[in-house]
C-alpha cells in the first residue's frame, strides 16, 4: 500500500470538519477541559495534531464507549478517538489506523489488599470493569469471578474506593493516572500492564479516511509533535510503536465466528439473546416487584399522613413528595449509590449499600412519591358524607380508612397504579448504571461483544413490550375483578344493567 498524497488538502484553508467520537471519562486521554467548555487530553491533541497535517477539524462528538462501534458502522460519526485498544474482534467491525499508543491492563485493588498480585489471584472475586471494554472481555475470562459493569471506568475505580468489588481491570495508563494525579486515594496497582495492547483510531471499515489519518499520524511521529504530546500528558520518552498492531497479525475473519461471545454472526447473537434477556427480565421482574411492594406501603402511609390534621407531618411528606417527584430519579440513585458512601466515608464511617438495596431503595423512594398522591386523590375523591355516615354509626377514623373508603379508593386508585407500574418497568433500566445486570444492561453487555446494536436493541424492547402489555392485562383483569357492577354482570345477576 502506497500513500497517495494528492488526497492531503494542500490549503490549510480548506479544513473540512471531521465528527470524531469518544468517551470522555478517560483521563489522562480524553476528560472535559478545565473550564468545562470542550474536551483535552492526549488522543484530543492528537487527533487535532493530526488534522493539522492533513486538513481536517476534528469536532468531538461524545459518546458512551459501547456506543462507539455502533456509530462507527452506522456512519453517525467519521472516526472514534477514545483509548480504543486495536483488537482483531473489532477489526472484523471497524477499521483502525495504524498504532498510537502502547498500553495494556492493569489490576487496581485497595491499598491494604494483600491477596490479589496477579491474574490468577482474580479467580471467584468480585472485579468492577467498564462496559465494553478489553478489561471487560480480559475479566470475563477469570473463572468464577463476578464482574460488574460500569458505563466509565471512572465509575468502575469509585465502586473500588467504596469497597464493593476487590478489584478492577482497567488500562494501565489511565489507573496511574487517577492516582498520581487525580487523587484517587485508597488504590494501588498490581501488576502493570499484564497485557500489551496498542491504541488505534477506529474508522468504519474500508473507510478511505483511514490512509489520511496515518499519513498525519506518521508526520506528527517525524516531525517532533507527538513527543510533545506525550511529554505533555506522561513522563518520559514515548514507546516506539509497530506500524500495525500485532493483535491483527495473522488474523482472518473465519477465526472469530466460532466463538459466540465475539461473534459477529447473526446466530451467536440470537444464541445470546436467548441465554442472557430471560436472565435481565427476571432481574426486571424482581426489581419492579419489589419496589412496587414497598412503594405502595410507603406512598400508603404518606398519603394517610398527607390527609391527616397533622401540619408539621403534612408539610414534611409535602417536602418529601416534591423532592422526589422533581428531581431524576437517575440523580436520586447516584446520591444514594455513590454518594452517600462517600459521604459517610468523609466523615470517617465506613459505610456502604450493596447494589439490590440500593436499586430497590431508590426506585421505591421515588415510586413511593407518585403514589402517595395517586392514593390520596382516590382517597379524597370518595364522598365526604361518608365519613360523616360512618362517624354516626359510631366507627373511628381508622375504621373508616379501612373498611369504607379504601375497597372504594383503591378501585378508582387501579388505573393510575397501573400506568405507574408500567413506568416502573421501563424506569428500572436506569439502574444499569450502577452496575445492575437487568434487562437493559444485558442488552448492551451483548452490544458490547456482538456489535450488533440495531437487532439487540430490538430485542430488548420488544421484551419490555412483552412485560408491560403483561402488566396492562393483569390490570384490566384487576380492574374487572374489583368492579362490584361488573362481577354481577360476570354471574348474570344483573341483566338489564
Ligand atoms: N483500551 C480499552 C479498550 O479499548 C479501554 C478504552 C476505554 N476508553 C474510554 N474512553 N473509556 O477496550
Amino acid at each position: 500500500m502506497t500513500f497517495n498524497p494528492f488526497i492531503v488538502p494542500s490549503a490549510k484553508s480548506q479544513l473540512i470538519s471531521f465528527k470524531v467520537g469518544t468517551e470522555p471519562t478517560f483521563p489522562p486521554f480524553e476528560m472535559p477541559s478545565e473550564d468545562g467548555s470542550g474536551l483535552q487530553g492526549f488522543d484530543i491533541d492528537l487527533m487535532k495534531a493530526i488534522g493539522n497535517e492533513v486538513g481536517l477539524e476534528m469536532v468531538f462528538e461524545s459518546l458512551p464507549f459501547d456506543g462507539l462501534i455502533p456509530a462507527l458502522q452506522s456512519n453517525t460519526i467519521d472516526a472514534a478517538v477514545s483509548g480504543i485498544t486495536i483488537t482483531a474482534e473489532r477489526g472484523q467491525s471497524v477499521g483502525f489506523s495504524s498504532p498510537y499508543f502502547k498500553a495494556g491492563l492493569a489490576i487496581a485493588v485497595q491499598e491494604n489488599n494483600t491477596k490479589i498480585d496477579n491474574f490468577e489471584d482474580l479467580t471467584g472475586r468480585k472485579i468492577a470493569v467498564q462496559i465494553g471494554t478489553t478489561g471487560a472481555m480480559e475479566a470475563e475470562k477469570i473463572p468464577n469471578a463476578q464482574i460488574v459493569a460500569f458505563d466509565s471506568a471512572v465509575l468502575a475505580l469509585q465502586e473500588l474506593v467504596n469497597g464493593k468489588v476487590e478489584a478492577v481491570v482497567n488500562d494501565a495508563p489511565v489507573t496511574l493516572f487517577a492516582i498520581k494525579n487525580a487523587g484517587l486515594r485508597g488504590v494501588k496497582v498490581v501488576g502493570e500492564l499484564v497485557t500489551e495492547e496498542f491504541y488505534g483510531i477506529a474508522l468504519p471499515i474500508n473507510s478511505e479516511k483511514t490512509m489520511l489519518l496515518n499519513y498525519g499520524l506518521f508526520q506528527i511521529l517525524r516531525n517532533g509533535t507527538y513527543k510533545q504530546i506525550y511529554q505533555k500528558w506522561f513522563a518520559g520518552e514515548p514507546f516506539i510503536l509497530p506500524l500495525i498492531a500485532p493483535s491483527l497479525i495473522g488474523t482472518t475473519s473465519s477465526d472469530f465466528t466460532t466463538n459466540p461471545l465475539s461473534g459477529s454472526g447473526s446466530q451467536s447473537v440470537l444464541t445470546l439473546l436467548i441465554q442472557r434477556l430471560p436472565q435481565g427480565a427476571v432481574v426486571t421482574i424482581t426489581l419492579t416487584a419489589l419496589s412496587i411492594f414497598f412503594g405502595l406501603m410507603g406512598g400508603s402511609f404518606i398519603a394517610f399522613g398527607l390527609i391527616s390534621d397533622h401540619k408539621i407531618l403534612k408539610n414534611i411528606l409535602r417536602i418529601y413528595v416534591e423532592f422526589f417527584r422533581g428531581t431524576p430519579m437517575l440523580v436520586q440513585l447516584f446520591i444514594i449509590y455513590f454518594g452517600l458512601p462517600a459521604f459517610f466515608q468523609g466523615i470517617g464511617l465506613q459505610w456502604s449499600l450493596q447494589r439490590l438495596p440500593a436499586a430497590v431503595i431508590a426506585l421505591s423512594l421515588n415510586v413511593a412519591a407518585y403514589l402517595a398522591e395517586i392514593i390520596r386523590g382516590g382517597i379524597q375523591s370518595i364522598d365526604k358524607g361518608q365519613w360523616e355516615a360512618c362517624e354516626a354509626l359510631g366507627m373511628n377514623r381508622l375504621q373508616t380508612l379501612k373498611e369504607v373508603i379504601m375497597p372504594q379508593a383503591f378501585r378508582r386508585i387501579l388505573p393510575p397504579l397501573g400506568n405507574e407500574f408500567i413506568t416502573l418497568i421501563k424506569d428500572t433500566s436506569l439502574v444499569a448504571v450502577i452496575g445492575f445486570a437487568e434487562l437493559f444492561r444485558q442488552g448492551q453487555l451483548i452490544v458490547a461483544t456482538t456489535f450488533q446494536a440495531f437487532q439487540v436493541y430490538i430485542a430488548v424492547a420488544l421484551v419490555y413490550l412483552v412485560l408491560t402489555t403483561l402488566s396492562s392485562f393483569g390490570f384490566k383483569w384487576l380492574e374487572q375483578k374489583m368492579d362490584p357492577v361488573g362481577q354481577k354482570k360476570e354471574k348474570g345477576l344483573l341483566r338489564n344493567a
